[in-house]
């Protein structure tokens, strides 16, 4: 549904040249909630707002729903030259109607009633003013405003305004709806209330849905897919559940932080990645028993995503590698994936993830 190649973006600036963008190919299929997470000045914001062309990109291809947006755009720097918008920049203002954005500060318009907020997209495409007025009503029923039509924004908490905003960016029946920060403003409460709202527009109208958000648990509750992003890159990528059983991925480790690795000479550390129904078996006291062995916790984190159970564990075995070949066997015949998070060779030993092996 979107998909950029090799996209770039230079800001420049008072003789300063900023790369916000370095090369990004990102895919997100249809019908899939795709979070985009990354430290401040990662480059996120540049990429959605590059996504729907409110950023022009200095390189590189943006298409949306199979529709190459950066060719409707015309090539190079800035707004083009008066008068050349013609029929491209109008096919462009069409494809950017059926994309559409929420932002963290809501930009409604406070000198309108939260109505004529959701109908201005519709008045800029020229839609009648009844059928503007069906649409608007329609929508903030969709996201259960329906009694506010008449209030202006400034009488509305922080979650409604919100829902103005999601109300506004569906009105020209988007295919995707592009969300920066929309839920950062808000408590945490109010995040779960709008969350379910967009995983519920995602179901009930397959929307798609690319998000940016920096708050981990944003992607454990509704991402379907995730990317990190870093110096203007994307680091990691893939879906959630995949990336869960990823060894060494940056992403799984925030979602399911599991601790560090001590180092030392006789213990072996492993991760256990814990998915469907091998997440609520009794794993560890089995093994334990068979083998009759003292087994060490270091972390544990689980969780529901996209409505399955999964999760990740950081245990201990006593003595070396070599000689937990067996416990290490039966854990992936239970169905779990097992990385050796480390073999400790000595006082500080880096904690590297040296195999990737095993059960899927
Ligand atoms: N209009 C601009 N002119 C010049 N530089 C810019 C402009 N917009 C963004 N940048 C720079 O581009 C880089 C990426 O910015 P961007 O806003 O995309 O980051 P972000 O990941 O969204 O950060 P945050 O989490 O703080 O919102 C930063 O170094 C930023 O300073
Ligand atoms: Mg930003």
């Amino acid at each position: 549904m979107i998909t950029t190649t090799d996209l770039t973006k230079v800001y420049r600036s008072r003789g300063r040249e900023v790369t916000a963008l370095d090369g990004v190919d990102l895919h997100v299929r249809e019908g899939e909630v795709y979070g985009v997470v990354g430290q401040s000045g990662a480059g996120k914001s540049t990429l959605i707002r590059c996504v729907n062309l409110l950023e022009r990109p200095t390189s590189g291809t943006v298409s949306v729903a199979g529709q190459d947006l950066t060719a409707l755009a015309g090539r190079g720097q800035g707004a083009p030259p008066s008068g050349s918008w013609g029929r491209a920049g109008s096919a462009l203002r069409q494809a950017r109607s059926r994309i559409g954005m929420v932002f963290q500060h809501f930009n409604l318009l406070s000198s309108r009633t939260v109505r004529d907020n959701v109908e201005l997209p519709l008045e800029i495409l020229g839609v009648s003013g009844k059928e503007r007025t069906r649409k608007a009503l329609e929508l903030l029923e969709l996201v259960g405003l329906a009694d506010k039509a008449k209030a202006y924004p400034a009488q509305l908490s922080g979650g409604q305004k919100q829902r103005v905003g999601i109300a506004r960016a569906l009105a020209g029946d988007p295919k995707v709806l592009l969300s920066d920060e929309a839920t950062s403003a808000l408590d945490p409460e109010t995040t779960r209330s709008i969350l379910q709202l967009l995983r519920e527009l995602n179901e009930q109208l397959g929307l798609t849905v690319l998000l940016i958000t920096h708050e981990m648990d944003v992607v454990k509750t509704i991402c379907d897919s995730a990317a990190l992003m870093r110096d203007g890159r994307i680091v990691e990528s893939g879906k959630v559940s995949e990336l869960l059983a990823t060894p060494g991925s940056e992403l799984a480790q925030e979602l399911f932080p599991v601790g560090g690795v001590p180092s030392g000479e006789d213990r072996t550390v492993v991760d256990l990645t814990f998915q469907g129904e091998a997440a609520t078996k009794p794993v560890i006291s089995q093994l334990s028993r068979t083998y009759n062995i003292d087994i060490s916790i270091l972390g544990a984190a689980m969780d529901t995503v996209g409505g399955h159970q999964v999760g990740r564990m950081r245990i201990e075995l006593p003595g070396r590698f070599e000689e937990n070949v067996v416990p290490i066997g039966f854990l992936r015949e239970q169905g779990l994936q097992v990385d050796v998070a480390a073999i400790a060779d000595g006082p500080g030993a880096n904690p590297t993830p040296l195999l990737k092996e095993g059960a899927k």
